[in-house]
């Protein structure tokens, strides 16, 4: 299927370059299972679960009927002074997974409202403590948080931010806790690197506590190559933050919904934050959503200090909306039914002695895994260096196999449905592709 130059330049492609896409478009098609089928026949095996979404694999009936019913029924109702069930059916199925403590949830319609959502709650729970000055947000270098501004401002990847000017004040970056001349090839959680959440410290002593409203991380940083946190490291962040009266924000848009080998980091690191930003896997991607997942310190502050008024000045036109609550519902009986988190721990093992038998190819500089991710980074090429992971990335899918790249790491985190042949054949393909380009 060929694109004509019209619809090339009409559409504006997200996070890519769009020259070299258009230059030789790769087009899919449909999908089932663990396989994308592109639009001139070939069946590709989806080695990131779509963009870390797709947690139970493409197009499963259950979700795709459960959406097929909702839109016949009731295709959307408003959710500011008026309500559907399944919207209050969700959050509860929703708050029973999570952490025990996190009784509250609230919906957008992708990570990055999830995550502006997280950072306003955070700001909207300090003024109604009469502590105006906590205003501050901490970020980490590396980070991701989504695309909007609040995302970008507490995100640390600097290709990200540096078109964009100021952005949020106020906003620290701690440093990240990525060191290969310490970690590299470590299974699972790296030795080295508690002393990385210790700059926190420093940061509270220079700015002040009462200025800091919250600290926000990925668990595992997920976009910016797979950077698993070191042994000790989330634990330290949550003893500072409790000891300094501010709050822990775990974006858990990636690492939510089995990917890590429990339902979530929080759990599997058996750290609570006070808020946890949740997206992609609430629905397994079929339909769009996010949302957070909150403290009932939290909540119950804003809802008593705001009385007969609206408590919180703050949603979407499409929060809760009804039919991707009803993919949220039929999702979540997938995982469920299907034990697929613990799948996913049971495949960790597996999975991880495959990623780390690419450390035997001497282009690999470092591979990191942990749950049914695995970040493989590879040494600078002489010829094009900058083009290298793109290179691997489209080898592998001439290969029928999806990746991702970004820079010199190439990061799989496949559907949790996936089966140990499969495995075999990812790291295989990849195997292959690496020795290919370089
Ligand atoms: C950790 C994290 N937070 C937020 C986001 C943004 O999510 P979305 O693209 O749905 O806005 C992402 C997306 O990859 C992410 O990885």
């Amino acid at each position: 299927m060929k694109l004509s130059r019209k619809e090339k330049s009409a559409y504006w492609m997200p996070y890519t370059d769009n020259r070299w896409f258009k230059s030789n478009p790769k087009l899919l098609e449909s999908a089932k299972g663990m396989y994308y089928k592109t639009s001139d026949g070939k069946k590709i095996l989806d080695g990131v679960a779509g963009l870390w979404c797709v947690n139970a694999g493409h197009c499963r009936s259950r979700i795709v009927n459960a959406v097929k019913a909702q839109v016949e029924k009731m295709d959307y109702g408003l959710s500011f002074q008026m309500g559907h069930k399944l919207a209050f059916e969700f959050a509860e199925k929703l708050v029973n997974i999570l952490p025990n403590e996190i009784n509250h949830t609230f919906f957008s319609n992708s990570g990055s409202e999830a995550v502006d959502s997280a950072l306003k709650v955070a700001l909207a729970y300090f003024k109604a403590k009469g502590q105006h000055s906590k205003t501050k947000f901490i970020g980490r270098s590396r980070g991701y948080h989504g695309s909007g501004f609040g995302g970008t401002s507490v995100g640390g990847i600097i290709a990200n931010r540096s078109q964009f000017g100021n952005l949020l004040n106020g906003v620290i970056h701690l440093p990240h806790t990525h060191m290969p001349e310490k970690n590299s090839f470590s299974w699972g959680q790296p030795k080295y690197g508690i002393e990385k959440a210790e700059a926190l410290n420093e940061i509270i002593d220079f700015h002040g506590k009462d200025t800091i409203a919250a600290v926000i991380v990925e668990p595992i940083a997920g976009s910016t190559g797979v950077l698993v946190p070191p042994l000790g490291y989330l634990e330290k962040l949550r003893e500072i933050c409790s000891k300094n009266d501010i709050l822990l924000i775990f974006d858990e848009v990636i690492t939510g919904f089995g990917r890590v080998g429990d339902s979530f980091a929080s759990k599997r690191f058996k750290v609570t934050p006070d808020i946890m930003t949740l997206a992609k896997g609430i629905t397994n991607a079929t339909i769009p959503m996010g949302a957070i997942g909150v403290k009932s310190e939290i909540y119950d502050t804003i809802y008593k200090k705001n009385k007969d008024k609206i408590e919180l000045f703050h949603g979407y036109t499409y929060s809760g909306h009804p039919i991707a609550c009803a993919a949220g519902i039929a999702t979540l009986e997938v995982y469920e039914e299907e034990k697929l988190f613990e799948r996913s721990k049971s495949l960790e093992k597996y999975f991880g002695k495959a990623a780390h038998s690419l450390s035997k190819l001497n282009v690999v500089k470092d591979v990191r895994n942990f749950g049914l991710v695995a970040g493989i980074e590879l040494a600078e090429r002489q010829k094009e260096p900058k083009t290298l992971g793109r290179d691997v990335y489209e080898e592998c899918f001439n290969n029928g196999l999806m990746v991702r790249f970004t820079g010199n790491t190439i990061a799989i985190s496949p559907p949790l449905i996936i089966t140990k042949k499969q495995i075999d054949k990812i790291f295989s393909t990849l195997t292959y592709a690496i020795k290919k380009v370089f």
